[in-house]
């Protein structure tokens, strides 16, 4: 049998009559509509997309010559919907997946919205004092060291996370870190963020320990790396109270390496594992807001590690602990 030409197109048509009722329709649209089924057929399109008013845009847009395409979400696609008269005959209904447009639209509007929140607090404060500032520039400056400390504490925070952010944008689109891969000797670079771990801890005592091997390397990027276990270290001293046990180890198993850093600390609920690799996703906003925690450190580690071919497991119970597991390909001895 000869293929009809409009089934090698490859957008999903649909054939209506001058009533809106559903005449046929090419592969595309039996693909990813999933309009298989004869039901289909002699049904109304709203009955087809399981929208009630469909007809009625469709007829106003019609009216008023409109060319702006109807959206509707079906089968958890976001549709674009538009329609062409074909005089007498009835209309031509062209469908496009726009999903994973609007899907980065969403991310793209969020992400803008959380950086302008983000960025708000500390330069509310650094404006108002400045202001202040210079309204009094006469008085005797040294009264302003609790204001300059603020400002100095807000910036260095601005700092952090545009620092952050950019290190995130860099392993988004950087294709040439790849390029810079080398043998990194791990053990020497955690005994270093051990160590800088303790005085992050400072007089809460957390009782750091660490059972790595010492001779196990890897292929990598060292700053990335570095981001990976500062991050996970320290999120495991600033997520544990006083005296708890941090556990970190550095092993081979078989064809993978494990990263693991396992605390006693506050944990979390399940729902939120999921989406604490989210970018500025925090479980406690104002308690990590005190600790000076900006959300970006997990999504950095995820970023960091996909860069290395390698998965992160998080396990954690409520105020029991938590597990965060970087499972790393091994490529042989280095
Ligand atoms: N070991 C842990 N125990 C309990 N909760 C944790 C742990 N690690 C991370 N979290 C939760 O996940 C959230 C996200 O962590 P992430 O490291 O991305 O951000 P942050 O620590 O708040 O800020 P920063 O960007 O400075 O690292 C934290 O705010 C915290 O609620
Ligand atoms: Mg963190």
């Amino acid at each position: 049998m000869k293929t009809d030409p409009i089934d090698l197109i490859p957008l999903p048509l649909i054939f209506l009559d001058k009533d809106f009722v559903v005449l046929s329709w090419n592969k595309a649209a039996e693909k990813i509509l999933q309009l298989k089924d004869k039901k289909y057929l002699s049904q109304s399109i709203n009955d087809a997309f399981n929208h009630p008013n469909l007809v009625e845009q469709l007829e106003t847009r019609k009216q008023r010559a409109s060319s702006e395409p109807v959206l509707l979400t079906y089968r958890q696609m976001d549709l674009s919907l538009s329609v062409t008269d074909d005089g007498d005959q009835g209309y031509l209904l062209i469908v496009e997946n726009v999903t994973k447009i609007r899907r980065l639209e969403r991310m793209r509007q969020d992400f803008v919205a959380n950086v302008s929140h983000e960025l708000r607090t500390p330069l509310t404060v650094l404006h108002g004092y400045l202001e202040i500032l210079i309204e009094r520039a006469d008085d005797v400056l040294s009264s302003y060291k609790k204001t300059f400390e603020q400002m100095y504490q807000q910036s260095s925070r601005m700092e952090s996370l545009i620092k952050e952010l950019l290190l995130l944008s860099r392993l988004e689109n950087d294709t040439d870190d790849k390029d810079r891969f080398q043998i990194i000797d791990v053990f020497p670079l955690l005994e270093k963020i051990c160590n800088d771990a303790k005085t992050l801890s400072g007089n809460r005592q957390h009782k750091i320990i660490l059972k790595a091997d010492k001779h196990l390397k890897i292929y990598g990027l060292e700053n990335f790396l570095i981001s990976i276990f500062s991050n996970l270290i320290f999120n495991a001293i600033n997520y544990t109270p006083a005296k708890g046990k941090i556990t970190i180890s550095w092993q081979k198993d078989g064809d993978k390496i494990y990263f693991e850093v396992s605390d006693t600390g506050i944990g979390m609920e399940k729902k939120h594992i999921p989406r604490i690799t989210e970018r500025f996703y925090r479980i406690d906003k104002a308690r990590s807001r005190t600790s000076g925690g900006t959300g970006l450190g997990l999504a950095i580690v995820k970023h960091a590690l996909l860069l290395h071919k390698a998965t992160l497991k998080i396990e954690s119970e409520i105020g029991k602990g938590s597990t965060f597991t970087c499972i790393f390909p091994y490529t042989g001895r280095l």
